[in-house]
């Protein structure tokens, strides 16, 4: 067995050297995940859904043919999501979560010698997907404003047509969103396909569904992970033109969406006003806590999505203390501040009420804890 002290790179020694050079500098995706009180780091729904629902899944699950393959592709989930969307379900995927199908989509569309156009700063994993088929993400700089840089995408559109666009809307983690007419504007001159990967779409006001119907090099992306409280259950779903979708059906592997998946699925779906006033109570939450956030002297970033970004002033040292503050208190906040343009940027989950309690509680004791500067210059 060989021995590595913590210097050495992995991939160069032992087994890990046969991993693709390419491949071999990608750092691991990680997270804290140790039990913590007030969970807001990763924008997951603050409610489960109904008891009712959820032990209604159950039962189907028990009666369910355990032994038995699923069929290859969800059949039933990309029926139902047919009708919700109005949309053929040849025109639909449903995959293990919607990361899934995002890297089946960029394994079917980009790879070596390609590129992909995005913006930072964005979803983190969004890079490594692009690198993992081997080609290279070509991501616009950060605004000063930190939104998504619709006249720059635009201007890159008009210069290369055929390159690939994977956009974020609402964007994780700003939480800026496009409007449909914006979409639009980025897809008239693009002649390659726009990714655009709306997992928080229900937060928002834009609808980009009708796009689909006059731009067929649109793939919309959808997640039962935020809104639809399935986080656990892993499910996801795109939407497309159904040529697209029957050549994505042979890259995708068959089975990739188990029978629990489906029927949590097709459950929640089914309970979808119970969702729909989860939605509503998110946003008014949404407006709160940016309230109490600014309350703190915190900068918070407008935001369609289920979270809020904020900026503390005094850069990264001030806003990985007020992260360690935080956690030192069992509220878990995502840190940012090395996404590129996010320097002194935390991103907080919007929690239910008893966490906007807790969040501005700790707050006031991390405030009144801190030293004054008017203070420290009277003494
Ligand atoms: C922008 C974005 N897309 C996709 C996902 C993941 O979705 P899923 O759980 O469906 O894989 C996330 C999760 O945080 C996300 O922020």
């Amino acid at each position: 067995m060989t021995t590595s002290s913590p210097t050495d790179s992995p991939a160069r020694t032992g087994a890990a050297r046969w991993v693709r050079p390419e491949l071999q500098g990608i750092p691991p995706y990680t997270l804290d995940l140790t039990p913590c009180r007030f969970k807001l780091d990763q924008n997951e729904c603050a409610w489960e859904l109904p008891r009712p629902v959820r032990l209604r899944v159950a039962e189907g699950l028990v009666d369910a043919a355990w032994g038995r393959y699923p069929d290859f592709h969800g059949d039933a989930l990309r029926e139902a999501l047919a009708r919700r969307w109005n949309w053929p379900a040849e025109g639909i995927l449903v995959g293990n979560g919607s990361n899934e199908l995002l890297g089946v989509v960029l394994d079917a569309l980009a790879g070596p010698g390609r590129s992909v156009l995005g913006a930072d700063p964005t979803f983190g994993l969004y890079r490594r997907m692009i690198q993992r088929t081997g080609a290279t993400p070509n991501f616009l700089p950060p605004r000063p404003d930190l939104r998504i840089p619709r006249q720059e995408l635009r201007r890159e559109i008009l210069e290369s047509p055929e390159r690939p666009v994977l956009l974020c809307s609402p964007n994780n983690p700003t939480g800026d969103a496009l409007a449909v007419e914006e979409v639009e504007a980025l897809l008239e001159p693009l002649q390659g396909p726009l990714l655009l990967d709306a997992a928080y779409q229900e937060f928002g006001e834009a609808d980009y569904r009708p796009l689909l119907d006059r731009f067929p090099n649109l793939v919309l992306f959808g997640t039962f992970s935020k809104a639809w409280g399935l986080g656990g259950i892993r499910l996801g779903y795109l939407l497309a033109q159904p040529d697209l979708v029957a050549a994505l059906l042979a890259v995708k592997l068959p089975y990739n969406v188990g029978h629990a998946a489906v029927l949590a699925g097709l459950g929640a779906l089914e309970a979808q006003s119970a969702v729909q006033r989860r939605i509503a109570a998110t946003v008014a939450l949404r407006l709160r806590w940016s309230q109490m956030l600014q309350r703190h002297g915190l900068e918070v970033f407008p935001s369609r999505a289920n979270f809020l970004l904020v900026r503390v002033a005094g850069g990264t040292p001030a806003s990985t203390r007020l992260f360690e503050e935080l956690e030192a208190r069992s509220i878990r906040v995502r840190n940012v501040a090395h996404y590129p343009g996010l320097a002194g940027c935390l991103r907080i989950s919007i929690g239910s009420s008893l966490a906007l309690r807790a969040v501005d509680r700790a707050l006031g004791a991390i405030d009144s804890g801190r030293p004054r500067p008017e203070r420290r210059e009277v003494s």
